[in-house]
């Protein structure tokens, strides 16, 4: 049996994307799960976050066709790979919107005996629903949506909801939203509360039970090129990034 790919996904920048992806690999990794995180932003940031840079084999060569194990490294944590993006990234996802089937490479690099030996994948997108968000949720069987706890944070989130259904119907029937994780909540403050509640009205089941705090330690542990996990076990964020995989697992 393959691995369960979960593609961790919002157009919005700066929401949680990557540290999601960075943090539930992780977690799941020390679970005992062999994870793979295939980092699919120009940007990288998931790449330098578990303490690598692409040097040659990137998930450029993925798209392009090149088998998987001959792309996978390990990262900074052990029981976690990583497939590296690099900058050029950009480019090709231009050129993947022209490109007939273009929508599909990465299903196809991750289909059948692939990701085998993967207990759960991670595809950590870029902040847009363009081409390689989509080959993402081509690939995907779940689609995690991290939200910033934050005035506007409702703010497309239907529309976003409404494209990967879209996604499903046109490309990948599989593709089911594991939830909406609510990201950077500052407990102390009310914004903070009736933002949760709002989502919570509108979205019901769909919201993980489990928030992610506003913590520095979170935000630091990326520059020392490891998950929060490796930095401060202890911490609020690796903590709640710890339930938020295990209710993953319930519901992936
Ligand atoms: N719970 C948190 N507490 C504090 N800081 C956080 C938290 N989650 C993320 N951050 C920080 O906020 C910034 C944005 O987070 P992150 O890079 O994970 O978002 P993203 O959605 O992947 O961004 P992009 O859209 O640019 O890819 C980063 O500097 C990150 O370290
Ligand atoms: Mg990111």
């Amino acid at each position: 049996m393959g691995a369960r790919i979960v593609a961790v996904a919002n157009q919005k920048g700066g929401v949680g994307k990557t540290t999601t992806a960075i943090n539930l690999a992780a977690c799941l990794a020390e679970a005992g799960e062999h994870c793979l995180l295939v980092d699919l932003d120009p940007q990288a940031n998931a790449t330098s976050g578990l303490g690598r840079r692409a040097n040659g084999h990137s998930t450029l060569d993925l798209l392009d066709g090149v088998p998987l194990p001959e792309l996978t490294i390990p990262s900074s944590f052990a029981n976690l790979d990583l497939v590296p993006a690099k900058p050029e990234l950009a480019a090709t996802s231009v050129q993947l919107s022209a490109l007939e089937g273009g929508e599909r490479y990465l299903s196809d690099a991750l289909a059948g005996d692939a990701t085998g030996g993967y207990g759960f994948v991670f595809l950590d997108c870029p902040p847009a629903f363009g081409p390689l968000t989509v080959n993402a949720l081509a690939a995907a069987d779940r689609v995690l949506v991290p939200v910033q706890a934050e005035y506007y944070a409702l703010e497309g989130l239907s529309q976003l909801l409404g494209s990967i259904d879209l996604v499903k119907r046109r490309l990948n029937p599989r593709l089911g939203v594991a939830g909406i994780l609510l990201t950077m909540v500052d407990g102390r403050t009310r914004l903070a509360a009736e933002v949760e509640a709002e989502l919570r009205s509108h979205f019901g089941e769909l919201v993980f039970s489990t928030t992610v705090p506003r913590s520095i330690r979170l935000a630091e542990a990326p520059s020392h090129g490891v998950p929060a996990i490796a930095y401060d076990r202890r911490s609020a964020g690796a903590e709640a990034y710890w339930k938020v995989a295990m209710e993953l697992v319930e519901r992936a």
